[in-house]
């Protein structure tokens, strides 16, 4: 059984990371209009990625006897100020995501639902190589400095593809 606490802070969760989502593909949509092909195709990759931790959070909800609600979500921006903004603003959330799991993980000691507690690990793990990946993008970018977009641009393919 779920208890009460855990199932009230996975489904914040899932509003997390279905916010996620779609901020991701807000950002791809709009690189993609600024003609950085590479750069979207990272995004929308990673959008696709976040409706799957989604989508994890509701079964693992549902499959424990609790009932995983699907929320309304902010609409998130429309433009982004270039491509060094954007992806420290990625850095950001994931950090935010990052701290949001922390909190869930916190509680299932707490609440001693070492269920949650095992299951949540996943996302612990994930949430390293998230912010990992978009470091090295930064450093990357800051290495270029604002010139070689259009090469970077092409690297970035090669750094994840469609996904991992
Ligand atoms: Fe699902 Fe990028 O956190």
């Amino acid at each position: 059984m779920l208890p009460k606490k855990i199932e009230k802070i996975l489904n914040e969760q899932i509003q997390k990371e279905g916010y996620s989502s779609n901020l991701y593909l807000a950002m791809a949509s709009w690189a993609d209009t600024e003609g950085y092909a590479g750069i979207s195709q990272w995004l929308f990759a990673q959008a696709q990625e976040e409706l799957e931790h989604m989508m994890k959070f509701v079964h693992f909800i549902n499959e424990r006897g609790g009932h995983a609600i699907i929320p309304a979500f902010e609409q998130p921006p429309v433009k982004f100020d270039g491509i060094k903004k954007l992806f420290n603003q990625v850095l950001e959330h994931e950090q935010y995501i990052t701290s949001c799991i922390n909190d869930i993980v916190a509680l299932a000691i707490k609440e001693n639902d070492f269920a949650t507690h095992n299951w949540i690990q996943w996302f612990v793990t994930e949430q390293i190589e998230e912010e990992s990946s978009v470091q090295t993008i930064i450093d990357k970018l800051n290495l270029l400095g604002d010139k070689n977009l259009y090469l970077f641009d092409r690297d970035i393919m090669s750094l994840r593809g469609a996904g991992k």
